[in-house]
């Protein structure tokens, strides 16, 4: 037995109902009405239906994964993507034609999606008030678990400048910190997050006489692979379960090719069917390129 939402066989074909642009990154909705509602942190497979490789080069050609962000009442899904648009001009290692194609679909184009796939977030654990910690795009699962969690919800957000930040606007009373300053903390979200642990140690001490609701704390994490494993490290050091929501890079999205296999504590596993949300617990380190 599955404990998560299974996708339908095959992929779908289905109409982008609209397209906006919020700050540095834009917001792809597809109509899927009759899929089922997906977990929060799980992602779908997708593929522009026309222009989509086969071309002078050859590429994107395969699919490409996005977290679904938010699913209305309708069975609208909503992805967010970085926008190749903004980002030109800056170093963006991780952006090529797959996220440039699908960044310009708009109402009446057509989009091939796979999924819902993947394991998404587990709810908090008992008495401990769910922290999500954003980096950048990365926000996009942590918008339909807010969802899902309501006001319980702490929201921390780090973004590079004023422009990313517009992000926020997609979550509710969310605190924000910028690399330069220019919204919000200056400096990184993990400093917030820091903060915040802090605070929990605290106020977990005085507990029995404050009889306060939480003591405890559980992050829930998404954002480049430095933050994740800075996030990772945090809460090791003050004992605080956490989430995290990984990326690799990922051909077929369900267990067929091993192109997606990550290092944990009982051997390597492939992110697209036991993740990409895992438990940092079984992670030594999250990978990244640069880390010693
Ligand atoms: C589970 C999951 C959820 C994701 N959710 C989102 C999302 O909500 N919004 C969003 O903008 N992006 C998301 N991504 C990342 C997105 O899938 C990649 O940015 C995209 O596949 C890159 O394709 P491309 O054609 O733009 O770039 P490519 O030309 O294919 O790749 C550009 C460069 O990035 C590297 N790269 C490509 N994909 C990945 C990857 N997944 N991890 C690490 N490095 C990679 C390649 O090695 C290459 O150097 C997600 C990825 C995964 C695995
Ligand atoms: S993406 Fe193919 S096995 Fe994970």
């Amino acid at each position: 037995m599955s404990d998560r939402t299974l996708a339908p066989l095959g992929r779908r074909r289905l109409p982008v109902v609209a397209r906006r642009e919020l700050g540095a990154y834009v917001v792809v909705s597809v109509a899927d009405p009759d899929g089922p509602a997906p977990d929060a942190g799980q992602f779908y497979m997708l593929a522009a239906a026309e222009r989509w490789g086969g071309g002078a080069d050859g590429r994107p050609f395969l699919p490409r994964a996005f977290s679904v962000a938010r699913r209305h009442d309708d069975g609208t899904l909503d992805f967010v993507l970085d926008d190749p648009a903004s980002a030109r001009g800056l170093v963006t290692a991780s952006l090529g034609p797959g996220t440039g194609r699908l960044a310009e679909l708009g109402a009446g184009d057509d989009i091939w999606l796979l999924g819902p796939l993947g394991r998404g977030f587990a709810p908090p654990r008992q008495a401990r008030r769910p922290i999500l910690v954003g980096g950048g795009v990365g926000i996009a699962p942590l918008v339909i678990w807010q969802d899902v969690l309501g006001a319980a919800a702490l929201v921390l957000l780090g973004f590079r400048d004023a422009a990313h930040a517009e992000g926020a606007a997609l979550m509710r009373d969310a605190r924000v910190a910028t690399d330069d300053g220019s919204r919000g903390h200056r400096g990184l979200v993990t400093e917030l997050l820091a903060a915040e642990l802090n605070g929990f140690a605290l106020r977990s001490s005085q507990a029995r006489t404050s009889g306060r609701r939480y003591t405890r704390a559980e992050v829930y994490a998404c954002g480049p692979p430095p933050m994740l494993e800075a996030v990772r490290a945090l809460c090791a050091e003050h004992d605080v379960p956490a989430q995290l929501a990984l990326e690799s890079g990922m051909a077929c999205g369900y267990g067929a090719c091993f192109g997606c296999v990550v290092p944990t504590t009982g051997g390597y596993v492939r992110l697209c069917v036991d993740g990409p949300v895992l438990d940092a617990a079984v992670l030594e380190r999250v990978e990244h390129p640069g880390a010693a």
